[in-house]
């Protein structure tokens, strides 16, 4: 450490390291050196050890057809026999999987013998609907125990799922529906969220009428008891049919390269690609992630407050808890619901130890708690925490610096956890016994997972210089294919710029110039990050053109507070350019129609109207320009190329 380095480290205490599975920064180090030395050992080793097969794999990783990477590819397992059968037969019947807590307090718990029934008899309901093996089943449910399930259900028969998160339009869900050629759809009467009843099967409805030709069938699970229109030869209730079925269903034993699920994430072009998962390689990320990052424990009861809706729910609330035989809590709700002590209380009533969670709602709830002190976490007992995490986007040292003293106590270690929909799950991150914490850095890779920073050319840069962050090495968690698009694939992931030879994260990067640690500078393409939901800018612009005022649209990030970032659009309309109360109409106009054709998370905060957009003599939108302009910065850049610089004046805001 040089004496330039003012960054105060959080060291874990003695008791955290004594007890962790990665015991002390030696331990960590060795693990690094163990893959650095033989990196097919390393994974394979412990894909043998974690995973339950049923045909014992005989090569790790296939590197033939790169970047088409296989792992473990001639193994057979069943991703819900691990979760669920080998839980029960290790004499884990009794123990509790899952405990629910509904939005409006309800609580139900369920044992590892009942989920392994429940999911054996929603699989059997598949079956019966002729969903087979490799067939595409959409579920657009809310949080609940039913998602879980619907989720193991695919699994176990071999079906891929693709979920649709709740707050997607009807739209939205349409095109995933198209895209990924789906056979059934699984949907819900409604959703209970802050209080109110909001609607799923009508969107859902809407989104077929639009016409998605592969469906053939509906199961629709029973929430908020709705008054429900049921079209005869499609709909069915999912209560209905699963109680006449067999709770016996032997699993479907798959190829570790079978595509266990499909999750559609925005990248730079308009189009969300779906990412395709693996099975085998999936569930060893999914395992080993648990172990060393989270340290997970019989004892624990573990909290991660995503929704399934994104992969976040996938690896850490569907797979990797339920792998690795823990409890863990299941939440309907939101985080401000009756009021915004809401996650302090189910931490206090549940006894949770390890809870992870994203910053936005950490940032809304410090607000909250300034306001009012009945909401504040020290009027609840959080001394069951012993680990907390956060991800989705990066902490401000501010909001990390309350976490850790509000919420852990100042004992806790928080895990910093840096990974994408495409890693499957973490890739740069502390570990809570090992690694001494700076706030704002997620820290250094995961043991196993070749992260670097370079330039534009590949090569490496000297710590304490910016640059992209990449991935040197295939890992068995990551991304097999955009679904469909295979070119798409190689160009978005493993471009050309770097021979195909790194993995392109997508995010800009810096490491401690002393240290080695990694801190995360934002995007570097076109995606924006609005509260830890990942938004194409491309996207909402083809929204925005679809009205019928608009004639051009550019969207932009600027740094938001609460939500890391907010959208700002600006937009050229078809007429006159609307003013005062005009442009005030429009602009709600704008917003709900985003909002209607992508979702709620996709509205503009910010619309700005111009007469044109500023544009190179070329023809080309200046994006860094309306980034300043959207920021309210002072404009740095040469605008004595713009066609029409007067229009500056109006774009301001
Ligand atoms: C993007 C991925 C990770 C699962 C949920 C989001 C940003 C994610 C962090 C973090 C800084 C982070 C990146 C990344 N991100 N975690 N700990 N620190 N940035 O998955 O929707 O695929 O978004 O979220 O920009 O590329 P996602």
């Amino acid at each position: 450490m040089t004496s330039e380095t003012t960054q105060k480290f959080y060291y874990p205490s003695e008791e955290v390291v004594k007890n962790a599975a990665v015991s002390g920064m030696e331990a960590y180090k060795a693990l690094v050196a163990e893959a650095d030395k033989d990196y097919e050992g390393f994974w394979g080793k412990r894909a043998k050890e974690l995973i339950d097969w049923q045909t014992p794999f005989t090569q790790v990783l296939d590197e033939s057809n790169a970047p088409f990477f296989k792992w473990f590819a001639d193994g057979k397992l069943n991703v819900s026999y691990n979760c669920l059968d080998r839980q029960v037969q290790k004499g884990l019947g009794d123990k509790v999987a899952l405990i629910f807590e509904g939005d409006k307090g309800d609580i139900a718990k369920v044992t590892y013998s009942d989920l392994l029934t429940r999911v054996s008899k929603f699989a059997n309901a598949l079956k019966a609907q002729g969903v087979k093996k490799g067939d595409r089943v959409v579920i657009y449910l809310p949080m609940s125990i039913e998602g879980v399930v619907a989720m193991q259900a695919c699994a176990r028969i071999g079906a891929t799922h693709s979920i649709v998160f709740g707050g997607f339009s009807a739209q939205s869900l349409a095109d995933r529906i198209n895209d990924a050629g789906a056979v059934l759809l699984i949907t819900s009467d409604g959703q209970n969220r802050g209080g109110k009843a909001l609607p799923l099967k009508s969107i859902a409805d809407e989104a077929l009428a639009s016409g998605c030709p592969t469906i053939t069938s509906v199961l629709v699970v029973k929430r908020t008891g709705a008054e429900t229109a049921m079209v005869a030869g499609r709909d069915i209730w999912a209560d209905e049919i699963v109680a006449q079925m067999s709770d016996v269903c032997e699993p479907e034993w798959v190829e570790a390269e079978h595509p266990l699920f499909l999750l559609y994430t925005s990248g730079s072009t308009g189009k969300p690609k779906g990412v395709q998962h693996s099975t085998g390689g999936y569930l060893l990320h999914a395992i080993l992630t648990m172990q060393y990052t989270f340290d997970i424990k019989p004892d624990d009861v573990f909290w991660c407050t995503a929704d399934i809706g994104w992969v976040t729910g996938h690896t850490y609330i569907t797979y990797g808890p339920l792998a690795c035989g823990a409890t863990e809590i299941v939440f309907e709700g939101v985080p401000t619901y009756p009021d915004a002590g809401r996650f302090w209380k189910m931490i206090q009533d549940h006894k949770v130890s390890i809870f992870y969670t994203a910053p936005t709602a950490i940032r809304s709830l410090i607000k909250a708690a300034d306001n009012t002190p009945a909401v504040h976490p020290k009027q609840y007992d959080l001394t069951s925490l012993r680990l907390l995490g956060s991800v989705g986007e990066p902490i401000n040292p501010a909001a990390w610096e309350w976490y850790h003293e509000n919420i852990g106590g100042g004992r806790c270690p928080i895990v910093d956890t840096f990974w994408q929909t495409e890693t499957g799950g973490h890739m740069i991150t502390p570990l809570p016994g090992a690694t001494p914490l700076i706030p704002g850095s997620c820290t250094l890779p995961f043991p196993g997972i070749q992260a670097a920073v370079v330039d534009e050319t590949g090569t490496e840069v000297p710590w304490g210089q910016g640059g992209i962050l990449v991935v040197k090495r295939p890992w068995p968690s990551m991304i097999r294919n955009i679904w469909g698009d295979p070119e798409r694939f190689v160009k978005s992931y493993y471009p050309a710029d770097f021979q195909g030879k790194l993995y392109l994260a997508g995010d800009g990067a810096i490491r401690d110039k002393d240290t080695g640690y990694f801190t995360i500078t934002g995007r570097i393409d076109d995606v924006l990050n609005v509260s830890g939901h990942r938004m194409g800018t491309m996207e909402i612009e083809s929204a925005l053109v679809a009205h019928e005022k608009v004639a051009e649209a550019a969207v932009v990030g600027r740094p938001d507070d609460l939500t890391g970032e907010a959208i700002v659009a600006f937009v050229v309309l078809k007429g006159a350019r609307p003013t005062g109360d005009e442009a005030a109409k429009v602009l709600k106009e704008l917003q709900n129609w985003v909002g209607q054709e992508i979702g709620p998370i996709a509205k503009p905060k910010d619309i700005r109207f111009g007469e044109n957009l500023p544009k190179t003599r070329s023809g080309k939108i200046m994006r860094r320009l309306l980034r300043q302009l959207a920021k309210g910065e002072e404009i740095t850049q040469d605008t004595s190329t713009l066609e029409n610089p007067a229009i500056l004046d109006q774009l301001k805001g």
